[in-house]
């Protein structure tokens, strides 16, 4: 069990948390939050227990000196002191006389947020002096950071050597119960919904979830692949032929585990512009291609999920982004909304869907984290946890 921020003596003591506010901007404006209000519970908790706050993030991708200017976290400053209702201040350093002036001059209870740690070439490859910087500026490390847990960089991973004590956040936590819980002690039956684009990104998701759960249902592009392995001709519809080999030793070892649509909501292009017509998935002619899952498909997997007592879900059902191949997605929002389950989303493309989709608050768990939830759905450790001190 790794420590908690429960597990701290915080009082007047430095902490510096890792928070992953790498939060979508829409025209310089955040377009969504959730990420920086998902680390309020945390934050809150360290100013109540009259903390010195240090929060740092990463913020995008950093390749050149453009993108720093368009990087900068000070919109999230901005952002995070409304939600708090309390000043927030701003470094913008990511090390040197200002950042630690402004560290050492903190009362209790304050809260700063120093600039995008990957403005720092040492970040990503973990440079252990960058590390040893970072740990030397607090008492105490903080990983709340879970969409960033997959990732050994300096300030999720290293810096947790050069510290006092470290622990994880109530975001990390929360993500662990859920998540670790539905993998490690699920209520049975668990089911596990796959969907997205492409078999090659979800391979291991997918081998570790058959071994867990008591079906995968899958849907999205990635069914394809699969339909093509069963032998059925899929028209112009999205296929990974390096895959089919891999599809067919699944269906083979799965033991009716696996489940596949059976129609498809189809179109002659992609484009929300064309007339929709709707095959069985055995026989999708060569003109269309299969865009969302079908009806039959819907009732199907509606009647699997009925019985569910957990369910991890993980990529949309069809191109939710145009209406008319929405339905699919929304018809599994809909059936899991209504479950008397634990129901979970991991993350990226599943959690923007249902969110956008209107179904925010009808699950018992949307993952902050995308890659992160991922790789732990895969089964792997997440070195941004395993850093982190057992109690
Ligand atoms: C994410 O958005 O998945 C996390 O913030 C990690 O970002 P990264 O893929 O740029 O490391």
């Amino acid at each position: 069990m790794k420590k908690t921020i429960r597990d701290l003596a915080l009082t007047n003591k430095k902490v510096l948390v890792r928070c992953d506010f790498n939060v979508p901007f829409n025209n310089g404006e955040i377009s969504d939050d959730n990420r920086i209000r998902q680390a309020l519970p945390t934050i809150k908790y360290l100013i109540e227990h009259k903390a010195k706050i240090i929060l740092c993030s990463h913020l995008g991708k950093i390749k050149s000196e453009e993108d720093k200017k368009n990087n900068s976290l000070a919109p999230v400053a901005k952002r995070l002191s409304e939600l708090l209702n309390q000043d927030v201040i701003f470094v913008a350093q990511t090390r040197g006389q200002e950042l630690e002036d402004k560290i050492n001059s903190l009362q209790s209870g304050e809260v700063i947020l120093f600039e995008n740690t990957r403005f720092e070439p040492g970040e990503t490859n973990n440079d252990e002096k960058l590390a040893q910087y970072w740990g030397s500026l607090t008492d105490f490390y903080v990983n709340d950071a879970f969409g960033s847990a997959h990732r050994a960089h300096a300030s999720t991973f290293g810096v947790s050597n050069y510290v006092e004590d470290s622990a994880i956040g109530f975001l990390i936590e929360k993500e662990l119960d859920f998540i670790g819980n539905a993998l490690a002690n699920p209520k049975r039956p668990l089911i596990a919904i796959l969907g997205g684009a492409k078999v090659g990104d979800k391979i291991s998701v997918i081998d570790n979830l058959l071994k867990i759960a008591d079906k995968v249902i899958i849907g999205g592009g990635m069914s394809y692949t699969f339909i093509k392995a069963q032998g059925y001709e899929i028209g112009k519809s999205l296929v990974e032929e390096d895959k089919i080999e891999l599809a067919k030793e699944y269906l083979s070892k799965a033991e009716g585990k696996l489940v596949l649509p059976i129609d498809s909501v189809c179109a002659s292009e992609f484009s929300n512009e064309v007339a929709t017509k709707i095959y069985d998935n055995k026989e999708i002619p060569s003109t269309m291609m299969g865009l969302d899952i079908g009806p039959k498909t819907i009732a199907l997997y509606q009647d699997l999920l009925k019985d569910a007592k957990t369910v991890l879900w993980n990529g949309p059902m069809g191109v939710f982004e145009m209406s008319n191949f929405a339905k699919g997605t929304i018809a599994i929002c809909k059936a899991l909304a209504n479950l008397d389950a634990t129901t979970i989303i991991g993350g990226g493309d599943s959690a923007a869907a249902a969110i956008s989709l209107g179904f925010a608050d009808d699950f018992s768990h949307i993952s902050t984290g995308g890659g992160a939830s991922l790789e732990f759905m895969e089964g792997k450790k997440l070195p941004g946890i395993e850093a982190i001190a057992d109690k």
